[in-house]
């Protein structure tokens, strides 16, 4: 069963998104045997968890490693665990704009399971990185940072994405190939860190530039479990169509 998630960013005002979940319900049938996730704002994340409907699962975008205190305009696993199952950590966006280093990201990945929640771990190269060859290197140096002191038990909760920078709101989704062998470089490194037992089932998402077009042929891809969806899980119509096609 593939993962198809929905990051909507800093978009959709309260209205906006009922009217998506709205209409999302009346498509559930259509999109049964994936597993879905809408991932809004936090000021939706109460509303949407009223009325969606029970096969949808509910994320939050980011969340602090401390459960309360003086942290103006954070949020707490305390909070998000009212809504959600699954929080997402080290999203790019995260880490360049607000400058989230690996440390707190650890921190996070670390809380959010210690909570009972399920982390989607994104990690990915720039442009910059890609051209220099250093896709592998970035991977492997963020991925063994972000999971400094991750147990084996822990690590079963936790759900990768890997989201080339450059394919972010582009466009310019990585090739199926491209995604396939970063996918499987990444389940060798974690088969390293643990073992292959535990590796082989652990969910690998891609984003960046997911759309109906791109979607079947990607799911196809060996190590490709689901999707992270920006700019096309805005619109009920084009996630619904990548759901339908993203059956694995
Ligand atoms: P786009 O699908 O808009 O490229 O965004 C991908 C992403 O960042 C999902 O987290």
């Amino acid at each position: 069963m593939a993962l198809i998630a929905a990051n909507w960013k800093m978009n959709k005002t309260l209205n906006e998104g009922i009217t998506f979940i709205n209409e999302l319900n009346k498509n559930i049938d259509d999109v049964s045997g994936n597993e879905i996730l809408i991932c809004p704002p936090f000021t939706l994340l109460n509303e949407i968890s009223k009325i969606k409907h029970e096969n949808l699962k509910i994320g939050a975008q980011n969340m602090y490693y401390e459960e309360s205190g003086a942290f103006t305009g954070e949020i707490s696993p305390l909070m998000v665990k009212e809504f959600c199952e699954y929080v997402i950590v080290g999203h790019s966006e995260r880490r360049n704009l607000f400058k989230e280093p690996n440390q707190w990201i650890n921190k996070k990945v670390l809380c959010v399971v210690n909570h009972g929640l399920k982390p989607i771990l994104c990690i990915g190269e720039t442009e910059e990185e890609k051209k220099k060859k250093k896709t592998n290197e970035v991977l492997e140096t963020q991925l063994k940072a972000c999971l400094k002191n991750v147990s084996e038990n822990q690590i079963k909760q936790v759900v990768f994405a890997y989201e080339p920078v450059w394919a972010i709101g582009t466009g310019k989704n990585a090739t199926p190939q491209e995604a396939q062998d970063a996918h499987a470089f990444i389940r060798g490194l974690l088969t390293d860190m643990y073992s292959q037992t535990t590796a082989r089932p652990l969910k690998i998402l891609y984003g960046g530039s997911v759309t109906p077009e791109n979607a079947a042929e990607l799911i196809q891809q060996k190590d490709v479990d689901g999707f992270l969806v920006g700019g096309a899980s805005l619109n009920v119509d084009s996630f619904v169509e990548i759901i339908k096609k993203s059956k694995k």
